[in-house]
């Protein structure tokens, strides 16, 4: 069987193993998926070991995103905007590459799964870190109306809009200088780990506003739970996302895309 893994730090806690073992199986292909738990120190070296030992691709989650992002020879152009890594493999020179379907995977989950149209639509984002540096360049493809991204740092936001600038108004910014309502609003800090909540104008969430969570668990987040108080329209966890990453990763390696809704309801069924 041809062999993938996910590798982070820690690792043991991922569900790729289990999302890509019930791709195989739905598709008919043979492989196996596990996960490898990196030195934090040697990322490269596990890496290497693991595609010369005829390894066929990896994933990379959190904290080595970045590290890929500069290991690899080539990048897909998604990868090169994100600044990030979360899939590699080897092209028929035997060079290591990298591809980032984080980005597409978020909207794949907005626009497919949630039958979203973000065209013209105002979207506010929330959080400058690694996460949401790699979802930017695929809303921007979308055509929104306009996109802010707000941040804890207000420096952090604005070098990242500055990074997207282009036909598209792209602005960076603080939390305290966001005050009108969006269609869309989308957090990608990692507040939620420490049990935080961005402090946050209750107006930017009106009646149509649809609230995502890049995080998901069991119950709604805190983010989600606060702007369903604050009368959301339509609330998502990051579950869709998790899941449409993967496929996007798995389209990559074996050249087919599995059917996602199966493995969501699998997953939700044990998340929840
Ligand atoms: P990731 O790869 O998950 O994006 P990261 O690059 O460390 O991780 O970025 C974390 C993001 O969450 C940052 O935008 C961070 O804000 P700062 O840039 O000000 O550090 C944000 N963040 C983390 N903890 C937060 C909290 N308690 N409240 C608000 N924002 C928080």
């Amino acid at each position: 069987n041809d062999l993938y893994a996910v590798v982070g730090h820690p690792i043991s806690h991922s569900k790729s193993p289990r999302i890509h073992s019930l791709f195989a199986e739905q598709t008919g292909q043979a492989l196996e998926y596990t996960a490898i738990q990196a030195p934090l120190e040697d990322f490269a070296g596990t890496v290497n070991t693991f595609f010369n030992r005829g390894g066929k691709g990896l994933n990379v989650t959190v904290p080595f995103k970045e590290e890929a992002w500069n290991l690899v020879e080539e990048r897909t152009p998604a990868a090169d905007a994100a600044g990030a890594v979360n899939t590699l493999y080897r092209d028929d020179q035997q060079r290591l590459c990298g591809d980032n379907t984080d980005g597409p995977g978020l909207v794949r989950d907005l626009t497919v799964n949630h039958g979203l149209d973000l065209k013209d639509k105002s979207i506010l984002v929330l959080g400058a870190g690694g996460a949401v540096r790699g979802i930017l360049a695929p809303l921007i493809a979308q055509q929104p109306l306009r996109i802010v991204v707000a941040n804890r740092t207000p420096s952090k936001a604005e070098k990242l809009a500055g990074l997207f600038a282009g036909p598209l108004p792209i602005r960076g910014c603080g939390f305290d200088e966001v005050e009108d309502t969006f269609d869309l609003v989308i957090n990608g800090t990692s507040a939620s780990l420490q049990g935080d909540l961005p402090p946050l104008s209750p107006g930017i969430i009106g009646p149509k506003t649809v609230s995502y969570d890049m995080m998901y668990g069991p119950e709604l987040t805190p983010f989600n739970r606060w702007a369903s108080d604050q009368g959301a329209g339509q609330v998502i966890d990051g579950l869709g996302m998790l899941v449409e990453q993967a496929a996007e990763s798995f389209a990559r390696w074996r050249g087919i895309r599995p059917d996602t809704s199966l493995v969501m309801e699998a997953l939700r069924d044990r998340v929840g």
